[in-house]
């Protein structure tokens, strides 16, 4: 009876220990989750500026940048979330920062498929409430980034995805048709663009919108298309003279043997180009509807990169709205290194090639800053972070020095720091850069 008593005791007495071990240790995580979960957004989730960025002015002595209330984008874009909020947080600027780029509204095509973060700060680098952008997700992209892009999109009332989407293959006609199906939502839209540019996720802005706003309504360009290319060389005649077509969700292959291509419809003369291009409202029109332009559609359905000799052959037809039959590789749309224009354009890539383009590195910047393009490309968060950080920093700065409006505090990507202390001295870039 005693043993059996004292048993019982041991047995609770052990109980009780548990459950006061279990309850100091559920204490404990507790408690250590708090400062995170209220604590100051900031550095501790966000990496730091680089800070050897060769386009800013590099902070006096003792400072160095520091991200302003640095929010994760994972944290912010949820579907739950406050608009308000999230434009704030990723410091999208929802004002028209003068009254010349609130009368040019320009429309924007961006083909994504991968890389949330990176179409972000694209997004909030050309964002501005007056402009009208289509974002075409790639079909084949995984459910979770179209919901996630999805969420985002859904803040802005001027940024939408398109009916139809395409699974885009490289070089393929699905490039293509991504494009046309953004325009046809894009000439229903109530916003009065005056012309529609195209991006893919890996460009980034170099000109602010005031200065593609201006560059558009240059004596050169005014009322005209910027479709940089010439005649089709010899060496790209393969493009059209043979039937290609796409391999599911891999590449672009000649049809089986002998396989050749009739001439182009309307006996039109085809050229050769960048797939990137600055259009006027009226001609994209005219794209859309002319039968020329539609038989040209359907001709190019097994060509080789259509979206590379569709638009400029177009934009030297006489009939075409802004169309400039002269023309030739004239606009400054893209700065790209070219792997074969290595020691003439550029002295190397700092970052590394692939498909014989470079992928910018830090060391590229100055190079590309000063080619003064409409945008350049390529850029890739995963393995060259610091270059689009800096250049991103660099390209925000300029919008706001050029801003007709005052500055709000979230419009700021930066802010300079002194370096012993985290609130003390705090600088904006503005500041920094400012001559007094
Ligand atoms: C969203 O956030 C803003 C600013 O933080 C706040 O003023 C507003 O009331 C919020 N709206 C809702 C619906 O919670
Ligand atoms: C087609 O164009 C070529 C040269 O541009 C010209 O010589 C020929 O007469 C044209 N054919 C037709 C049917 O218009």
């Amino acid at each position: 009876m005693v043993q059996l008593e004292s048993t019982k005791c041991s047995f609770l007495l052990c109980l009780g220990i548990c459950i006061l071990i279990c309850f100091t240790i559920y204490l404990k995580v507790k408690v250590s989750n708090v400062p995170q979960a209220i604590g100051p957004p900031n550095v501790m989730s966000c990496p730091p500026l680089p800070d050897n960025c060769p386009i800013l002015p590099s902070p006096s002595p003792g400072f160095k940048w520091q991200r302003n209330n640095c929010k994760e984008i994972s944290s912010v874009n949820k579907p739950e979330v406050n608009c308000t909020r999230l434009r704030s947080e990723l410091h999208f600027i929802m004002m028209p920062l003068s009254k010349e780029e609130k009368e040019f509204p320009l429309a924007f095509i961006i083909t994504i498929h991968k890389e949330l973060e990176t179409f972000v700060r694209l997004l909030r680098a050309i964002y501005a409430p007056q402009n009208v952008y289509c974002v075409h997700i790639d079909a084949k992209a995984p459910e979770e980034y179209k919901k996630s892009v999805q969420n985002l999109v859904r803040c802005f009332p001027n940024v939408f995805l398109p009916s139809v989407s395409e699974r885009v293959t490289y070089a393929g006609f699905s490039r293509l048709k991504a494009d046309i199906n953004c325009m046809k939502d894009l000439v229903r839209s109530p916003i009065k663009w005056r012309r529609v540019i195209n991006l893919c996720g890996q460009d980034f802005p170099i000109q602010s919108n005031l200065e593609l706003v201006r560059y558009m309504h240059s004596s050169e360009w005014k009322d005209r298309n910027m479709t940089p290319g010439v005649k089709q060389p010899p060496t790209m005649q393969h493009r059209t003279e043979f039937q290609y077509e796409e391999v599911k969700d891999s590449h672009v292959a000649r049809k089986s043997k002998g396989a050749k291509k009739g001439p182009p419809p309307h006996n039109l003369t085809i050229y050769f180009g960048t797939a990137y291009y600055s259009l006027t409202r009226q001609f994209v029109e005219y794209a859309l509807s002319s039968p020329v332009a539609q038989d040209l559609l359907k001709w190019s359905k097994d060509t080789f990169s259509p979206d590379e000799h569709y638009w400029v052959t177009l934009n030297h037809l006489e009939e075409a709205p802004g169309s400039f039959i002269k023309g030739g590789w004239e606009g400054n749309i893209r700065a790209i290194k070219w792997r074969d224009q290595e020691g003439t354009a550029h002295q190397g890539c700092e970052g590394r090639y692939v498909r014989d383009i470079c992928i910018f590195g830090i060391g590229d910047l100055p190079w590309v800053v000063n080619k003064d393009s409409m945008f350049a490309n390529k850029f890739e968060t995963a393995s060259f972070l610091e270059a689009l950080d800096c250049l991103e920093l660099w390209h925000r700065n300029k919008l706001l020095q050029q801003a007709k409006v005052p500055i709000q505090p979230s419009w700021h990507l930066a802010k300079v720091v002194s370096v012993n202390s985290r609130s003390l001295n705090v600088k904006t870039v503005l500041d920094q850069l400012s001559p007094h």
